[in-house]
């Protein structure tokens, strides 16, 4: 079988850890060159391995998604050394937790800077790119935005995270219906993991047994699996294969749909 990303161009945002690493993992295993953004340094160790392990499928470049400027960088770049892009993957995130009275309003805009600013100016920049590539490509060229399954349902003192993700299912659908009625061959889809296995999650239920809400990291992970309806949270290579779907031919006839993958978790 061919590889189904085979002379593509991808970028994958805050790509060096959790579900964008395992994005970029499973794009590069099927042909793709990765041009992979985040927030380390160029020297770091983790850059080392990444380029260590992947060579010239991977380029590495520090860029914080929330700076406009730093977007315009990467588009340049882009530009010059490849001339295309097939596929962006809006993954960079984060969290926040607590109940709303608690919630600082510098922090409510750290996660909306991040999670929602960073995926506007991601499309915004790389629009025109995408287009002119996704003339040439079944279906056009696809963004992924990655929500989250806190962007299709609410859930207790995790209200700023909601808005946030739920933000991101709404442009996603709003880029999607833009994009197909002025035929501009690109589509847009949003992905929607559950609880998956990565460093943010782990550092969330560290924030959450130090303010007192829960016992141990342990009965968090438990209560998490015993809600899922496959009982177990995800893995994050889970989570690659259905952005590979969206990012690939296969799903030439998607756009502004919402892929959930949540282990049945929104079926109840
Ligand atoms: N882990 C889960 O359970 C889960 C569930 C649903 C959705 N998500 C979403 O998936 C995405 C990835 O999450 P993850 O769990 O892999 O997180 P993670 O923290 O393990 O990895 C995210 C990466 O993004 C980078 N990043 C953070 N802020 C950035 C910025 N301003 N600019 C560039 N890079 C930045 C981090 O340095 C990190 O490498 C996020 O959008 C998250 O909200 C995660």
């Amino acid at each position: 079988m061919s590889a189904r990303l085979a002379g593509n161009v991808a970028i994958v945002s805050g790509g060096l850890r959790g579900i964008g690493r395992a994005i970029t993992e499973r794009f590069v295993g099927e042909g793709a060159h990765v041009v992979l953004t985040d927030l380390d340094s160029e020297d770091s160790d983790v850059v080392a391995e990444l380029r260590a392990a992947h060579g010239d499928k991977v380029t590495y470049a520090r860029a914080d998604v929330t700076s406009e400027d730093d977007w315009q960088t990467l588009r340049d770049m882009v530009a010059g050394r490849h001339g295309r892009l097939d596929i962006l993957v809006n993954n960079a995130g984060t969290d926040l937790t607590g109940a709303v009275e608690t919630i600082a309003m510098e922090d409510w805009r750290r996660i909306m800077a991040i999670n929602v600013d960073g995926v506007f100016l991601g499309c915004k920049t790389f629009t025109p790119m995408l287009a002119e590539t996704g003339a040439r490509r079944k279906g056009g060229a696809s963004i992924v935005n990655v929500s989250s399954i806190m962007g299709i349902v609410g859930y207790g003192e995790v209200s700023a995270y909601n808005a946030s993700k739920g933000a991101v299912r709404l442009f996603t659908k709003g880029l999607a219906i833009e994009f197909a009625t002025k035929g501009m061959p690109i589509r847009a889809n949003s992905l929607h993991p559950g609880f998956v296995r990565t460093p943010l999650l782990a550092a969330g239920f560290k924030r959450w047994v130090e303010s007192g809400a829960a016992e141990s990291e342990q009965d968090l992970i438990d209560a998490m699996d015993a809600q899922t309806p496959v009982g177990r949270m995800a893995e994050p290579d889970e989570i690659a294969g259905p952005a590979l779907f969206l990012a690939s031919e296969d799903a030439s006839y998607m756009t502004g749909a919402e892929l959930v993958i949540d282990g049945g978790w929104t079926a109840q």
